[in-house]
């Protein structure tokens, strides 16, 4: 890997820049490990059957996931700029699906915030082992003090408070940027959680049991692979965890200087998150699998565990109560949760900071203040109160499925199709990279992801109609799923049209190859 250094350019000087590839791929993965990896894969793997799911895995990841990762750099590479300035860098007409992007960003990151902050309390909690012999009674009653289905606002200290350190936290690095603040978290957070990560595996690996547990992820279950909801899980799995397809990859991409090979760090980018992904799912079933033996009388694998959102923080406390150093199994896995989401968090953020500077010219100090202060309030409001895993549940829900995945296709469609701009995406990403970016990318992007994309919504959307998410009351489901997400294309649709441009920001000249190779369009600014 090479430290090619960025170039003071005028541009990149004032919106920010990684000072070196390096930074940058520390930064991309940093991104791309997060929650997903620790706490969505176990459990989505879990709920799809285990060894079903890793087949469809892996065809997601290089069918869509790969191919959709190189397009995001490819866009914010070369239109340098944040999501919605890039799009229209691209074509006017784009624009909207830059800030539509940014509206899922901002919808991701409250909620996000909100389980890293779970992380960060469970962190303490397992010192003492704090969930006591009743971790699913603790985690519902005692730690979130659930109530019914429904909005109440009653505030829950043992959740704000820590949710007020993660904001405090991600406030800090915003306000540092992009090199001095986002890159050098990453430089140091992620040797730290691939060490705590790989001591966890290991002594997850040593559980008795943990063979069955393994067995339980790794084989493969033919019949599986007719179900759609497999593959629409697979699917939507590959975009949440390689941040794509939501406005970070494209910028990240554009703090990168000109000359890196994009395609090359693409790949390195995608195989490191997926062998996290993979190593994730090892420690987490090999843990299940002790569980599975540990239980009385032993149970299979599948049946051991609730799934969804409490297999983290219900059978691993359960786990950790049983295993031989169980207090350091617990402290390894809830500080990489803790650590892995926050390098996500501000990554997720960085998308609507970075496109409300680009529109308003505002300094970073300004536009984090603009940002994370309402961010801060609605994530509070929504996710300390005794209503809040409900709302969290359907948010995660809605968003993933008609959110990420909704406007992953919309783009390429429009990117590929109406604007038939994959040939010289291609060409931008051969320039300089190392991975040759031909027809098999274009095959994928434009046409077999969206089509294969296209298949998993409408069997979701037919799924949301038919069976509505998780028996909750419709207004519910109404409020925190289906209004928000359609809001957001509205809003993005009505931002583009309202607001214009300031004169001084160069919206043409991207596309002139005697600029390539240097910061040239940015000039203006
Ligand atoms: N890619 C991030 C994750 O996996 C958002 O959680």
């Amino acid at each position: 890997m090479t430290d090619s250094t960025t170039e003071p350019g005028t541009e990149t000087a004032k919106r920010g820049a990684f000072t070196s590839r390096r930074v940058f791929i520390f930064a991309a993965i940093g991104s791309a490990v997060g929650l997903g990896n620790i706490w969505r894969f176990p459990y989505v793997a879990y709920e799809n059957g285990g060894g079903a799911f890793i087949l469809p895995y892996l065809i997601a990841l290089l069918t869509a996931g790969i191919p959709f990762l190189l397009l995001d750099y490819a866009i914010g590479h070369r239109y340098r700029g944040s999501a919605p300035l890039s799009f229209a860098r691209l074509s006017r007409g784009a624009e909207s699906l830059g800030w539509w992007q940014m509206g899922i960003c901002f919808m991701i990151a409250v909620y996000y915030a909100a389980v890293v902050a779970w992380a960060l309390r469970y962190t303490f909690f397992a010192v003492d082992k704090a969930w006591g012999t009743d971790p699913e009674g603790f985690f519902f009653g005692s730690f979130l003090q659930t109530g019914e289905a429904g909005v109440d606002t009653t505030l829950v200290p043992g959740v704000l408070w820590p949710l007020l350190v993660i904001w405090a936290v991600v406030a800090l690095v915003m306000v540092l940027g992009v090199q001095k603040g986002i890159g050098r978290m990453a430089l140091v957070f992620i040797p730290i959680l691939l060490v705590a990560f790989l001591a966890l595996v290991v002594q997850a690996l040593f559980l008795p049991g943990a063979g069955a547990g393994l067995d339980a992820l790794f084989t493969p279950d033919w019949g599986a692979l007719l179900d759609p909801l497999v593959w629409a899980a697979a699917y939507g799995q590959i975009f949440i965890s390689l941040s794509i397809g939501f406005g970070i990859m494209i910028t990240y991409a554009s703090y990168v200087d000109r000359k890196t090979d994009m395609s090359g760090s693409g790949m390195v980018v995608g195989l490191s998150n997926s062998g996290f992904e993979l190593l994730a799912g090892i420690g987490v079933f090999a843990a299940l699998g002790f569980m599975a033996g540990a239980a009385t009388p032993p149970t299979a694998v599948n049946e051991v565990a609730s799934d969804g959102i409490g297999l983290a923080f219900i059978a691993f406390p359960t786990i950790i109560n049983e295993a031989p150093g169980g207090t350091l199994l617990g402290l390894l896995f809830f500080g990489s949760l803790v650590v892995a989401g926050i390098t996500s968090l501000v990554s997720v953020i960085e998308v609507v900071i970075s496109g409300v500077r680009d529109k308003f010219e505002l300094t970073r100090v300004a536009a984090s203040l603009w940002v994370l202060t309402p961010a801060t309030l609605i994530s509070l409001a929504l996710f300390s109160t005794t209503s809040g895993i409900h709302v969290l549940d359907i948010v995660d829900y809605f968003v993933n499925r008609f959110g990420i995945l909704l406007v992953a296709v919309v783009s390429m469609v429009v990117v590929g199709w109406v604007l038939m701009a994959l040939p010289r995406l291609a060409d931008h990403l051969n320039a300089t990279g190392s991975v040759p970016v031909g027809t098999w990318w274009k095959v994928l992007i434009g046409g077999l992801a969206p089509i294969a994309l296209t298949l998993v919504l409408g069997r979701e959307l037919y799924v949301a109609i038919t069976e509505p998410y998780g028996g909750y009351p419709g207004w519910m489901l109404v409020v925190f799923g289906w209004l928000p997400v359609v809001a957001m294309i509205v809003l993005a649709a009505g931002l583009a049209l309202a607001l214009p441009w300031r004169k001084d920001t160069p919206l043409t000249g991207y596309d002139d190859p005697a600029r390539a190779g240097s910061d040239g369009a940015g000039e203006v600014r």
